[in-house]
């Protein structure tokens, strides 16, 4: 009995890894992440589909169980990859103390799709060598880290932050004039972009009305300019 976790990308569906779309066609149960997994994913599959939102980790644990234990092949399909911000471990868990063989197949993190939508580097040469991912406090979360990690002052990738994004910005201890960009479904045909700094943005998204499925980075990666060349393309 084997559960395969996979990473579904960022929303535009052909951003889906070969295995995992593989995967699906020959799934008998797909549970899938709700509204942030793209519909077109899942239309004409032959597997009965179990949409998790609202659900609770007992009852999609069960719902799996039952099928494997009549012999089906289960998916359970996750936003981006599974790794961030999936809440997968909590899952693989009752089904490991089952007897169950899970196995990850990683995606597109919306992470990767905004750097595209971007493009631009989350690295970059001169302007930060290292990328910080984290989220803010929220209802799964009492106290983030937020000000202490800006003060790295690398390039910042803030998840699950859209909708309070004024408090984002007002933790961040950057200047107020550092880039800062967000971006709202990266990869769905809806896609946008907007660009500003600390001092602008907040003001920026409230008029645009994006109030979920959005990333915020910051950091001057977001500019494109006053990096280095790296060695990699120097002359010999
Ligand atoms: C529960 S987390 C899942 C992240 C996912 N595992 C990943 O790797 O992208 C949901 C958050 O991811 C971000 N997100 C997911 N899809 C997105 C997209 N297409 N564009 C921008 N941000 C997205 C938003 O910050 C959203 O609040």
């Amino acid at each position: 009995m084997k559960v395969y976790f996979v990473g579904a990308g960022p929303g535009d569906a052909d951003l889906i890894t070969v295995k995992g779309k593989r995967l699906l066609d020959e799934a008998d149960l797909v549970v899938y992440a709700g509204s942030l997994v793209n519909p077109d994913l899942l239309t004409g599959l032959k597997a009965d589909l179990m949409d998790s939102n609202g659900q609770s980790l007992e009852a999609t644990t069960a719902r799996m169980l039952e099928a494997l234990r009549s012999g089906k092949k289960v998916v359970r399909l996750h936003s981006g990859d599974p790794s961030l911000y999936g809440a997968v471990l909590e899952q693989m868990q009752p089904l490991e103390e089952a007897g169950v063989e899970v196995e990850v197949v990683p995606g597109v993190s919306s992470l990767f799709a905004s750097a595209a939508a971007l493009k631009t580097q989350l690295t970059l040469k001169g302007v930060s060598e290292s990328l910080i991912i984290t989220r803010p406090a929220g209802t799964t979360l009492e106290n983030d880290e937020l000000a202490a990690l800006s003060r790295h002052g690398t390039t910042l990738a803030v998840f699950l932050g859209i909708d309070k994004i004024e408090d984002v910005v007002k933790s961040l201890d950057r200047p107020a004039d550092t880039p800062v960009a967000v971006v709202y479904h990266a990869s769905w045909p809806d896609q946008e972009i907007i660009i500003g700094t600390l001092a602008d943005i907040a003001g920026k998204v409230k008029a645009a009305g994006f109030s979920r499925s959005a990333l915020i980075l910051v950091g001057g990666v977001v500019s494109r300019t006053g990096f280095g060349r790296s060695h990699l393309y120097r002359a010999r």
